[in-house]
């Protein structure tokens, strides 16, 4: 944990939007093997750091480095080209298709008949079951459903399911993947997050859950006001001192 080198780092990130400091000289570095929670109060720059990370905005100042080598993104296609990729809270699902139809929307697989490109529906349902089972532990009762009529566990599932879905996914950032969900659903996808850190995989979750951070995350990084207040290792710190650090009424020992 925090040993051995990032996948990713980011350094003196400035994102100015007009008049707004968004972030303001901000660092983060993510291990592969680890959970870094990201927490703070709204406007605090939460959001705009990990869209930064996976390519969504672009940094006014600062760089970003992969694999220690300068790494400059134009989209968020190019940091899903380079394994980095990010489940969101809307939850980008379509309710109306199938865990399947999910996985592969806007990439879907084809196959050649009599000359003509078809869906390859039935490669697409065996990686997807293959995918949710093999990766997450996952399995569904029926393929051959809307994802709308899952629970929210399984929704979430299939969302970062989409991401996993890429062998050579290395960082995978989630905004807020518990705001929706109950108790149950909640305990699922933390295991879920668990299960993806065991995979070697950076996994970067920002939450508003002190509970949920405490129970998954090996480091903590406080955003206030677009600035890090401060990262703590979750072993060596408490609630209370993360919620001062949130506040502004304790400082990073
Ligand atoms: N697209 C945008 N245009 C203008 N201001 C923005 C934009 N996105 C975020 N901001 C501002 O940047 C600050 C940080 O926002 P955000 O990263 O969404 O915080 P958080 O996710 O921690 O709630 C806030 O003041 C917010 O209003
Ligand atoms: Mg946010």
């Amino acid at each position: 944990m925090g040993d051995g080198n990032p996948i990713i780092s980011m350094h003196g990130i400035v994102k100015k939007f007009g008049g707004v400091v968004a972030l303001n000289d901000v660092d983060l570095a993510a291990y592969p093997g680890e959970v870094l929670a990201i927490v703070g109060d709204n406007g605090a720059g939460k959001s705009t750091l990990i869209k930064i990370l996976t390519g969504v905005y672009q940094p006014t100042e600062g760089r970003i480095e992969l694999d220690q080598k300068p790494f400059e993104m134009s989209n968020h296609s190019d940091a899903i080209e380079n394994g980095i990729d990010a489940v969101y809270q809307n939850l980008a699902i379509a309710d109306h298709l199938t865990p399947a139809e999910n996985l592969f929307l806007g990439a879907e697989l084809t196959k050649s008949f009599a000359g003509i490109e078809l869906l390859d529906n039935k490669t697409m349902k065996e990686q997807a079951i293959r995918v949710l089972k093999d990766r997450l532990g996952v399995q569904l009762k029926s393929m051959d459903v809307p994802t709308e009529s899952l629970s929210g566990g399984q929704r979430q599932a299939v969302a970062i399911a989409r991401a996993v879905r890429h062998d050579d996914l290395r960082v995978l950032v989630m905004d807020e993947p518990t705001a929706a969900l109950g108790p149950q659903e909640t305990a699922r996808t933390l295991d879920l997050i668990k299960t993806l850190k065991t995979q070697g995989l950076a996994v970067i979750v920002i939450s508003h859950s002190l509970d949920d951070v405490f129970e998954i995350s090996d480091r903590i990084h406080v955003q206030r006001r677009g600035q890090c207040a401060g990262v703590v290792k979750t072993a060596e710190t408490t609630n209370e001192e993360v919620l001062g650090m949130i506040v502004g009424t304790k400082t990073a020992a």
